[in-house]
């Protein structure tokens, strides 16, 4: 049985998946990924990714490049950002710019299926409604359900660029938000928390020590549940693939049951 994450956790079981380091857990999340696109584009359709910043996933985004070149249809995959940072697409900074370094170089994936955030407008907010212009041309008139969302976390709980006591966290309708972070650099574009909770699929990649007071909250949300807590999607699946660290102010029998010994 798949658990999704609801309203009352303290029944339902989350699909956490730890495994004994980063590296294992992004191999088998790269792993699983590949088959969700088989999968998909075996029916014929396109598979839609949503790319996540930060350094966790980078090393997910190198074993795609160097085992799955030719093991995924990447001309049948469309690649967006969670969110970026508002810095010029080849600054170090970017997301951008890191998922080009580690991913993009290396796989056959037409450009047209790259789908950056633009950084290049005078007006942040403008960029947040072009960007939405993108998704809409990618999805029509349907509601954007992304196939899967990766996510990352940061120590305090934020997830894209969304942060706690962000006003954006309650966007009702925007599907892109241009929002002031308390981190550097503070101007970033980031999905709503509206479009993530439309995923088909979250997955959440979760490491280190730093990270375990913010994914117990996330788990086991306080009275204002952090921004990565509020990523529940409405009838969708979460997975936190974590390491030990990231763990380890878990219930142990939580931990217990939600080890992983590698499948490959
Ligand atoms: C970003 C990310 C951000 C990130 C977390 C965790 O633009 O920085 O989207 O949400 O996922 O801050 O970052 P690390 O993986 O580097 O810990």
């Amino acid at each position: 049985m798949v658990y999704t994450l609801n309203h009352d956790q303290s029944k339902v079981q989350p699909d956490l998946r730890i495994y004994a380091d980063a590296d294992t857990l992004s191999r088998e999340a790269a792993s699983d990924i590949g088959e969700r696109i088989n999968g998909r584009v075996s029916t014929g359709q396109t598979f839609s990714m949503v790319l996540s910043g930060g350094t966790t996933p980078e090393t997910l985004y190198g074993i795609l490049a160097a085992e799955f070149r030719d093991r995924i249809p990447w001309r049948s995959v469309h690649l967006f950002w969670g969110d970026e940072r508002y810095v010029p697409a080849n600054d170090p900074l970017s997301n951008y710019a890191m998922v080009k370094r580690a991913l993009l170089r290396d796989v056959p994936i037409p450009d047209a299926n790259i789908h950056p955030m633009p950084t290049d407008l005078p007006d942040p907010d403008k960029a947040a409604r072009a960007y939405e212009s993108i998704l809409k041309a990618y999805f029509g008139p349907r509601e954007p359900r992304f196939d899967l969302i990766l996510l990352g976390m940061g120590e305090e709980g934020h997830t894209a660029s969304l942060f706690p006591g962000s006003p954006a966290l309650d966007e009702p309708e925007l599907w892109v938000v241009a929002v002031h972070a308390p981190v550097q650099p503070p101007v970033r574009l980031s999905l709503s928390l509206r479009v993530l909770n439309l995923a088909e699929s979250v997955f959440f990649l979760v490491a280190g020590a730093k990270k375990a007071p913010a994914l117990l909250r996330a788990l086991f949300p306080a009275e204002v549940p952090s921004p990565a807590a509020r990523v529940r999607p409405n009838d969708g699946q979460v997975v936190w693939w974590a390491d030990p660290a990231a763990a380890e102010f878990l219930p142990d029998a939580l931990r217990k049951a939600s080890w992983r010994e590698p499948k490959r």
